[in-house]
């Protein structure tokens, strides 16, 4: 039996203040994972009259993307758990408008996804936090029509992630930062181990399995932008939502890091992800 309260505590987290903050960022979080989007976008093959969902859609930019790759009798479900999110989505213009786009509040873990078949399922960066991925995957796998394709992009660890480590770092001589107790926890580093996405794709059922590394420098155009990210997502997000006495010298201190990555492309700094395929 599927629990509706599995993943409460993140239904929770993504409608409070994280999800209102991606919500309030949606331009400059989209300028920043864009690219490793796409790279993932890249390896999910689509047949023009496909219905694809797109997990964990968050403020709906993949959703669009995935649509102006469909010709007008394909179809697009976006799902998310995040009110404020789903809201965003729904509001944005569509930059496919020949194509059926709709926005269902659900969780990718437990809910029966709209009761349709999908032909192929992507998600940005929206499958880490599940409390037992291996279900969520299982759910995710009995809504696809036998063979087909998913694609995902997922974070490597954050050592190798400094647009994410960097700005914490900032403020390690004054408030240390904690050791990861369980880096398996549901969260954005939680499938940097790549035998465990493994694991988890097969024990759900998916087959062809590929993990494959992907590098690139990130970043939005002006480094006030990068900062506002760098202030509010992230490890250094969480800390100044729970001891907010500190956002006077994070600003100061992240902004003169920042300074080093402003190229004339605006800033730009090392992101490493991984690039999943399967098959259902
Ligand atoms: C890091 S955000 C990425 C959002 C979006 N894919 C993007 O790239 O902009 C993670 C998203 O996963 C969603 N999410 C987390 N757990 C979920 C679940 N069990 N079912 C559906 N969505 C979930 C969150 O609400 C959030 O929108």
């Amino acid at each position: 039996m599927s629990d509706p309260q599995a993943n409460a505590a993140q239904i929770d987290y993504w409608n409070a203040n994280v999800g209102k903050t991606w919500a309030e960022l949606q331009d400059l979080l989209d300028a920043q994972i864009d690219p490793l989007g796409r790279a993932a976008m890249a390896a999910l093959p689509l047949s023009p009259d496909a219905h694809v969902l797109d997990i964990g859609c968050g403020c709906g930019q993949t959703t669009y993307q995935l649509a102006e790759r469909l010709g007008s009798g394909g179809k697009v479900t976006g799902i998310d758990i995040s009110e404020p999110m789903l809201a965003v989505a729904r509001n944005r213009a569509s930059t496919a408008p020949e194509v059926a786009v709709r926005f269902v509040l659900a969780d990718a873990q437990t809910d029966a996804l709209g009761g349709g078949q999908f032909d192929a399922a992507f998600s940005r960066f929206g499958v880490m936090f599940f409390s037992d991925p291996t279900a969520a995957f299982r759910n995710i796998r009995r809504r696809l029509k036998p063979g087909a394709p998913l694609a995902f992009v997922c974070w490597r660890p954050i050592s190798e992630n400094l647009w994410m480590s960097a700005p914490r770092a900032c403020l390690d001589d004054l408030v240390p930062s904690q050791p990861v107790t369980d880096p398996t926890a549901p969260g954005p580093f939680a499938f940097a181990d790549p035998d465990r996405v493994r694991t988890l794709l097969s024990d759900a059922g998916f087959s062809a399995i590929t993990l494959t590394p992907h590098m690139a420098h990130v970043g939005v155009a002006t480094l006030e932008g990068q900062v506002q990210i760098s202030l509010k997502v992230g490890p250094l997000g969480s800390l100044l939502r729970e001891e907010p006495q500190w956002r006077d010298v994070a600003t100061e201190r992240v902004s003169r890091m920042l300074e080093a990555y402003l190229t004339p492309d605006g800033v730009k700094m090392p992101a490493a992800v991984w690039i999943v395929t399967a098959c259902a």
